[in-house]
């Protein structure tokens, strides 16, 4: 089983490129099989996630062809739209963007079976939100056998949804069936991360008519059908955050490029209250630290609030800053297990009900840890490349649904970090770093 290794205690410095937004490739993958026409979608994430949804799409008719390894173009046509069609297969339960494969068919077919979402296991995570605006829409849904929804329809029409959580996955569901139902439909309360706007403004570029993306009021008039289109995915908020917060933890100086500094700013005010320097670019931060890290308190909330994505990686730079922070975690109630294993590293961490107790340590030390999760994952390679001496971390197929090349790009920055699968490797490895 392939582990990263990593050998703690460098300054990462230099420069890092992020890639496309994960959670926002998902939703515009998903997007693009609305149409009969070819859509070349640019900057999509090389990550298990998108391969696997990608590979879904595919086995459901569609044509997949990269042109080079973050370009690809799909076209839907070869996709029957009938009953009979479902979307089930080994791959597809594991991701959670599945569900958006259900508001893309519905919305154009009107008619979708897909398996059940996985994902990471750090909550409840249900999809009722979803389900609520479906059936708004004019939709049944039933949960069959087999861990399957169906979602029908004779024909959809606009209506008012208001949601009842603020739900990045319900509102990117809703605008894809909406954008092809009849009539005008205004979602409230919904989410407004940057991923929300990136796929109304590729549904537009196909045709829809969306407005208000971005913030809590999105208004969709229903057209008839959308069209081929050529589109750039956005920069990965939290992939440039997590290399924000590497920085910080190694005390280094990294130059983190192709990022929106906007998207940015909740993870930069923290970093600066710990002590760190942050200094935006047009396209691109510089952080730097040294010396001691203040402790402070975080609390996770819908953008622009601080991103639940980014919890665990900054809960990990706290732990070794001086004095008590508290972390809040308001999204997701399962959310802190990665604790237990920062804790064998040497971490003094306590959480109470959705609240971790942070006394910052002087240092983690390394050790053999696993991660079941994929943002706790990359926490974990963070607490490594900190600690002093070696790490090994396990289960890192979490690690790989959202960071690509991730052990490729620290050493870029000249950090020790591989991927090893036996013991042999890592004697190498050891022998290589030293
Ligand atoms: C998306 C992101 C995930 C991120 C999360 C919050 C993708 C593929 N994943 O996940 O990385 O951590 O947003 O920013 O984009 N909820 C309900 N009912 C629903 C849907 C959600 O109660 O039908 C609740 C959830 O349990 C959670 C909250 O709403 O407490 C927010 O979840 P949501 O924004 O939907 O997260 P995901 O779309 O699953």
């Amino acid at each position: 089983m392939e582990q990263y290794a990593i050998k703690g205690g460098i300054h990462l410095e230099g420069e890092v490129v992020i890639g496309g937004a994960k959670n926002a490739a998902l939703g515009i993958l998903a997007a693009a099989i609305m149409t009969e026409d070819e859509c070349t979608i640019e900057n999509v994430p090389y990550v298990s996630d998108t391969i696997t949804l990608l590979k879904a799409i595919e086995n459901i008719g569609a044509s997949v062809k990269y042109i080079d390894r973050h370009t690809v173009v799909i076209c839907g046509k070869g996709i029957r739209g009938d009953e009979g069609l479902s979307v089930d297969d080994e791959f597809i339960r594991k991701i959670r963007a599945s569900y958006y494969l259900i508001g893309a068919l519905l919305g154009r077919f009107k008619y979708a079976d897909v398996a059940l979402p996985g994902g990471c296991d750090i909550g409840a995570r249900p999809i009722d939100l979803h389900i609520k605006g479906f059936n708004k829409l004019g939709a049944t849904t039933e949960i069959v056998a087999g861990g399957k929804i169906v979602a029908k329809a004779e024909k959809l029409s606009g209506a008012h949804i208001y949601l009842d959580t603020v739900s990045v996955g319900a509102t990117i569901n809703i605008m894809l069936a909406a954008a092809l139902s009849e009539g005008k439909t205004t979602i409230e309360n919904a989410a407004k991360e940057p991923h929300i706007v990136d796929v109304a403004n590729f549904l537009n570029t196909m045709g829809a008519n969306i407005k208000g993306a971005g913030t809590d009021v999105i208004r969709v008039r229903g057209v008839e059908r959308l069209h081929g289109a050529e589109y750039s995915i956005i920069p990965d908020q939290i992939e440039a955050g997590t290399f924000m917060a590497m920085a910080v933890a190694t005390r280094g100086n990294v130059l983190i490029k192709n990022v929106i500094p906007k998207h940015l700013e909740a993870i930069s005010s923290k970093l600066i209250e710990m002590g760190a320097n942050v200094i935006e670019y047009d396209d691109s931060v510089r952080v730097m630290a040294d010396g001691e890290l203040k402790a402070t308190q975080i609390k996770t909330l819908p953008y622009p609030g601080f991103p639940t994505d980014m919890q665990a990686q900054m809960a990990t730079v706290l732990g070794i800053a001086t004095g008590t922070s508290l972390v809040t975690e308001s999204i997701f109630e399962n959310r802190f297990r990665y604790v237990s294993e920062l804790a064998r590293m040497g971490a003094k961490i306590r959480v109470e009900n959705n609240t971790a107790i942070i006394s910052g340590v002087s240092k983690y030390t390394g050790a053999r840890i696993t991660t079941s999760d994929l943002r706790a994952g990359a926490a974990l390679v963070i607490a490594a490349l900190a600690a002093e001496g070696y790490s090994t971390i396990d289960e890192i197929q979490y690690i790989k649904r959202g960071y690509e090349d991730f052990d490729a790009k620290v050493r870029m920055l000249g950090g020790h970090m591989q991927i090893i699968d036996s013991d042999r490797d890592m004697q190498k490895f050891k022998l290589r770093v030293g």
